[in-house]
């Protein structure tokens, strides 16, 4: 597998098997099957504490990320970011945003700006954007009226920036709460799956 693509997705949802999770999986399965090597973090699963404001990591200019004092798997996630080529950013509308679980690894990704005290604004580290990624989300509420009333799109495509990646597509399912365990329509799936294989393929 030396060559082969690494695909990292990062999912933001409390319910694995729902349906961010579902098109999580269909996105990754597009990816493998044009070759690439596949890897899901549950966000749910991974220790990370929210940031602190202690504003170390972002005191020190440089392209790299700034370090972080928290000892938890942040470092370790994000290792594995940088060391892949195309990413998958997901997470459900929840009060009008991304989730909780999402917006808390969204906040740590302050390391990747250069911000000293006395500064009114972040400056992003690197414009570099090696990596390509695809942004899944999913509502209750119908998907166009979901994509355009909250910044559940855009704060996922941010974080996608700030971790060097430019978007190839999104797929925003809406209408997705009718059932408790409700699957992912023919259509959605279809997108999804060639969206994983663009991940791999349009290089
Ligand atoms: C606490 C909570 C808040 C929610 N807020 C919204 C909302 O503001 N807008 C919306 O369209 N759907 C909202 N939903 C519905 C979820 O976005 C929807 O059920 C989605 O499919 C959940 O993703 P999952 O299937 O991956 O779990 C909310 C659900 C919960 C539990």
């Amino acid at each position: 597998m030396g060559d082969a693509v690494k695909v990292v997705a990062i999912v933001g949802s409390y319910r694995k098997g729902g349906m961010v999770d579902q098109v999580v999986d269909e996105v990754l399965a597009g990816a493998a099957q044009a070759g690439a090597e596949v890897e899901k973090v549950y966000l749910l699963d991974t220790h990370v504490e929210f940031c602190t404001n202690c504003r170390l990591c972002t005191q020190t200019p440089g392209g790299a990320r700034g370090i972080c004092p928290i000892a938890d798997e942040m470092a370790r996630v994000l290792d594995l970011v940088e060391g892949c080529q195309a990413l998958v950013l997901a997470s459900p509308t929840n009060f009008g945003s991304v989730t909780a679980l999402t917006k808390r690894f969204v906040e740590r990704l302050v390391c990747y700006a250069y911000w000293p005290w006395g500064v009114p604004a972040p400056t992003v580290r690197s414009k570099e954007k090696p990596r390509r990624a695809v942004l899944v989300a999913a509502s209750a509420a119908p998907g166009l009226l979901a994509r355009l009333f909250t910044p559940v799109v855009k704060t996922l495509r941010q974080s996608a920036e700030l971790l060097g990646a430019s978007c190839v597509g999104t797929v925003f399912v809406g209408l997705a709460a009718k059932e408790e365990r409700q699957g992912a329509g023919r259509r959605t799936l279809e997108k999804a799956r060639l969206l994983g294989q663009r991940l791999v393929t349009r290089r």
